[in-house]
């Protein structure tokens, strides 16, 4: 084999997972100095990679060289040990320590066999500062957003490890500013000599932040490309193996199509609560997608909550077929045949230890009440139909869902709700961590969902997804309505200059 001077080089790893092959015979090599996307489809079986690099899965074939050397690390803490840190999508740091005890967890400097707080403190701040972090060390860790929980933790990571950062998905939960804020550090490091390996579903955050590319599919590596040179075209069919059907909705015919369909809409009025979300009036109609569009914190979510009755409406009031009705909880809710698609899958959504086809089952069963429990034929089959339709991988209902990959689990809640025919759904970044070509497919079904008179809300950072979708786009700012765009008005544009136009008369 070629001598090289990598700094991490893994060969032919291969892994199966009752008897599904994750891996097989991959190689990724990284430099000192170099940022080193992995890319693929839902499944491809990065997580995997990752996991066996740092530790927490044992492969079954193939060797790891660090700096030269063979290793084979048997844990996280060895993994560290030996220089390789890893941050994973759910930070894993404890909410209710402060920001300096999270740095030094298991690790705190003693003084006379007691934490020496002082020291503790100093260091912590040392260490922030060399992230641009200039922040209260004793404050809560949840005191701060979810941005700066990253950097703290990436900054013990590097801290502990030193050589090789891995990150799994760390953009999901970040918004624009926030991201810039991850690369300048991932750039300062990186210049600093680290090598690190970044997954991440969002194409132009790859080629703002990123040297290398190593693209896998179906646990097959497809290849590794310096990303100067790679249109993103390209990238895109190495990614799928094929080419990306593109969708987008043309807004000038549409306006009269949309019209014929105009009965009997579902109405908000007035509906809000204090402290979340300023009254607003809302109307949806049958066949309509109505998009809402805002920074980070700027009520979209508590908006999907209200709509959904997780929290309650302290004024106004909802109405469908003309009728008043009290949307007090997710149960009336649905009831009412609404159905919400939650942002944290992790902790709203799925339910590990439960097959594909409970999951998905669980909201039918939920509405039809849980004395008529339906017969395992039928869960299997209802499962069986969305697992085609949605393409969920591997194609196995009696699969724990813990088992399946992040956007396997993602297709796997939306089919939940969309097997209950809900008349509303509210989905709630319903592409986040689902790969480009699974994207697709999602959008294409909202369009036929629509076409059969569903009404939709959907909410998105992402503004393209959201234009290429919506009929009409709310934006929202400071916990307020501050704009509606409809028909040929809605575009990417025209939303971040209203969101820009409100935060200039807020500073006013
Ligand atoms: N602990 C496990 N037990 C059984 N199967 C697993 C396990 N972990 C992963 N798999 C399977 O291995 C394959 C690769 O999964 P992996 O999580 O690596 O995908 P991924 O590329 O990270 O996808 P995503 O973009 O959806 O996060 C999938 O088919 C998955 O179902
Ligand atoms: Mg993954």
């Amino acid at each position: 084999m070629a001598e090289t001077n990598a700094l991490l080089e893994a060969r032919g790893i291969g892994k199966s997972f009752l008897g599904i092959t994750a891996l097989d015979s991959v190689d990724l090599t990284l430099q000192r100095g170099e940022i080193h996307a992995l890319l693929g489809e839902n499944g491809a079986g990065k997580s995997t990679l990752i996991k066996i690099l740092t530790g927490v899965y044992a492969r079954d074939r193939g060797t790891i060289r660090l700096d030269g050397a063979e290793v084979s690390p048997a844990n996280v803490a060895e993994a560290q040990a030996l220089g390789i840190g890893t941050v994973y999508q759910e930070v894993n740091l404890l909410e209710n320590l402060t920001v300096a005890e999270n740095l030094f967890l298991g690790r705190q400097p003693r003084r006379f066999g007691l934490v020496d707080r002082r020291a503790m403190r100093d260091r912590s701040r040392t260490l922030l500062k060399r992230y641009g972090l200039d922040i209260d060390v004793d404050a809560l860790l949840s005191s701060y957003s979810v941005a700066i929980r990253q950097i703290i933790a990436i900054a013990r990571a590097v801290d502990l490890s030193g050589k090789v950062l891995v990150l799994d998905e760390p953009t999901a939960s970040l918004d624009g500013k926030e991201v810039d804020m991850l690369f300048g550090v991932l750039r300062k490091l990186r210049d600093d000599g680290l090598g690190i390996v970044i997954i991440t579903h969002f194409l132009n955050q790859v080629y703002a932040v990123a040297d290398q590319v190593t693209v896998l599919r179906n646990g097959r590596l497809v290849g590794t490309r310096a990303l100067s040179d790679l249109p993103q075209l390209e990238l895109i069919s190495m990614m799928l193996g094929r080419e990306l059907q593109h969708i987008t909705r043309d807004h000038q015919a549409e306006e009269q199509t949309v019209a014929p369909l105009a009965q009997a809409p579902i109405r908000f009025n007035g509906y809000g609560k204090r402290g979340s979300v300023a009254p607003f009036d809302l109307e949806v109609r049958p066949g309509e997608v109505v998009g809402i569009a805002g920074l980070l914190g700027s009520g979209r979510t508590e908006t999907a909550f209200l709509l959904f009755g997780i929290d309650r409406a302290d004024s106004g009031g909802a109405e469908i077929d003309g009728k008043p009705v009290a949307l007090s909880s997710p149960e009336a809710a649905i009831a009412n045949r609404f159905g919400f698609c939650p942002e944290e899958r992790k902790t709203d959504g799925i339910i590990g230890d439960l097959s594909v086809a409970d999951n998905i089952a669980l909201a039918v069963q939920a509405r039809q009440g849980w004395a008529k429990p339906i017969s395992s034929r039928q869960k299997r089959a209802l499962a069986q139909d969305f697992i085609r339709s949605l393409d969920i991988r591997p194609a196995d209902a009696e699969r724990p869902i813990k088992f399946l990959s992040g956007g396997n689990q993602q297709k796997a809640i939306l089919a939940r709700w969309l097997a209950t025919e809900p008349r509303l759904l509210i989905l709630d970044e319903p592409t986040r961590g689902i790969d480009i070509g699974a994207h697709a497919e999602i959008l294409k079904m909202i369009e036929r969902l629509c076409a059969e008179g569903m009404s939709l809300v959907v909410i998105s950072s992402e503004l393209e997804e959201l234009t290429a979708v919506a009929h009409r786009v709310i934006v929202l700012s400071d916990r307020r309505h501050i704009a509606e765009l409809t028909g040929s008005e809605v575009s990417a544009d025209a939303i971040m200059q209203a969101i820009a136009g409100s935060a200039r008369t807020e500073a006013a």
